[in-house]
């Protein structure tokens, strides 16, 4: 069966059809007095209808993706239109990629003006905004150096040679190297083979084994665990989310980062932050490590870095970046000029004190609402998260009440084992957008009794 009809004949509601959820989602939006059509500046150029969008896909794209079932065309701020005009609300943001949301003027300006000077050069030369970018991660991080790269992934990838290296460059003779890695329940770090190999969901490495061997897999927040093994000697690091995404919003506790960091101290390992998804302000602190006081040898970013641009990094200690040599590490795209100056944009703004506050304050209001909106209804366990980063907990599969909040405008993911609503909605979102989108999961719980 082609991957459009699956989904046609699957569970997931279908927007295009004309059934209630549609009727009650447009009754929804009016009572909430959102645009239901695209302002002529954003109204999509394309001639392609939703419908048409998805039956090529089926046909032309490898199935990698569940998708949802709508087609987007553009964006501005926090709203999103499909072909046809319809507006949503975006609490995803390309999953915490879109920080500024979409289309923001400093950002437009700075890929515009950067794309009209110079795209592309090699690293085999020095380039203005791959060096600009570096010195201001470095200027408001803990590191000292900076390599980048296209991805997350990639990140980790980079993160993972780094490591080995620095093990065989400081114990040179030592007969037994240090060189396992340490990763924990519930993580999630990429889909190349090394990084593939850290993420622990089993499902996503096993049809691809043997992925990297000597990873190690203890439960997030075994301080006595992780200590004994990176007291073994062999662990060259341990990766490690201080607020987890993909695996349900999970925030480390102070104790559990204090005690990695006293133990790789003592055993020489190294502690890597993967920062891709909790990094860059989104927990209302730069970087989310910051709210522990507990600092990384290696940190990983890339989503909200290039605001919607690919781009990934790994920042170094001194220390780390002394064993890394020429050759040993490099990509053909990473740090280009385009990518970089998109990056500066987003970074001078995020960076920014009151941008910061914003965000913290934005988040815990809208956290509290969350739990005062939601917290009576028998499926809700548990509202959690820091900042913009924001997991429900349910006792059944959220994908009904994603469905059905798709139906009614709003855009939100899951996580997890699928049984958390993941909200990562744009930093710049506003307190009238969170609170309409309260409002709109609020309405929508009905429909976990429906189909569970
Ligand atoms: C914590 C974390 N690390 C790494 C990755 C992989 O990033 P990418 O998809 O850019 O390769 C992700 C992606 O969701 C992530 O959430």
């Amino acid at each position: 069966m082609g991957s459009l009809q699956h989904f046609l004949n699957g569970p997931i509601s279908v927007p295009f059809s004309p059934n209630l959820n549609l009727r009650r989602s447009f009754f929804l939006r009016a009572c909430l007095n959102l645009d239901v059509h695209a302002p002529d500046s954003v109204r999509p150029k394309t001639h392609l209808k939703s419908r048409e969008v998805m039956e090529m896909e089926g046909k032309v794209l490898v199935g990698t993706y569940a998708r949802n079932p709508v087609v987007i065309a553009s964006g501005k701020g926090c709203k999103l239109y499909d072909p046809e005009g319809r507006e949503y609300l975006d609490c995803t943001s390309g999953i915490a990629v879109n920080a500024l949301g979409h289309g923001d003027p400093d950002w437009v300006k700075a890929v515009v003006e950067q794309a009209n000077l110079l795209t592309h050069v090699s690293n085999v030369f020095y380039s203005v905004p791959q060096v600009e970018l570096a010195r201001r991660l470095v200027a408001c991080s803990f590191a000292d150096r900076v390599f980048f790269s296209n991805s997350g992934t990639e990140a980790n990838e980079a993160a993972i040679k780094f490591a080995r290296k620095y093990q065989r460059f400081t114990n040179p003779d030592e007969k037994q190297q240090a060189t396992e890695f340490i990763s924990f329940s519930n993580s999630f770090h990429g889909r190349t083979m090394g990084a593939l190999a850290l993420t622990s969901k089993e499902q996503y490495r096993f049809p691809f084994e043997p992925v990297m061997p000597g990873v190690n897999f203890l439960e997030y927040g075994d301080v006595q665990a992780a200590t004994a093994l990176i007291k073994s000697g062999r662990i060259a690091a341990v990766f490690v989310e201080p607020i987890q995404g993909e695996g349900g919003i999970y925030s480390a506790t102070k104790e559990f980062l204090q005690s990695l960091r006293s133990a790789c101290d003592d055993a020489g390992s190294l502690l890597v932050f993967d920062e891709v998804q909790c990094g860059l302000g989104r927990t209302g602190y730069l970087w989310a490590h910051e709210a522990y006081g507990v600092v990384p040898d290696i940190m990983t970013l890339a989503k909200p870095l290039a605001g919607g641009l690919p781009i990934g990094a790994a920042l170094l200690s001194e220390k780390v970046a002394a064993a890394i040599k020429y050759g040993d590490h490099g990509s053909t795209f990473a740090g280009g000029p385009l990518v970089c100056n998109a990056a500066i944009a987003v970074l001078d703004k995020i960076s920014k004190p009151g941008f910061l506050a914003s965000v913290s304050k934005k988040g815990q209001s809208f956290k509290e609402l969350l739990i005062h909106k939601l917290g009576g209804n028998s499926h809700v366990r548990e509202v959690r998260g820091l900042g913009l980063i924001i997991g429900i907990e349910l006792d059944v599969s959220a994908s009904p009440l994603v469905d059905a909040c798709r139906d009614s405008s709003l855009l939100i993911l899951t996580a997890g084992k699928g049984n958390v609503v993941r909200l990562v909605p744009p930093l710049i979102i506003s307190e009238q957008e969170l609170e309409r989108a309260a409002e709109i999961i609020l309405e929508c719980l009905p429909a976990l009794d429906k189909t569970n």
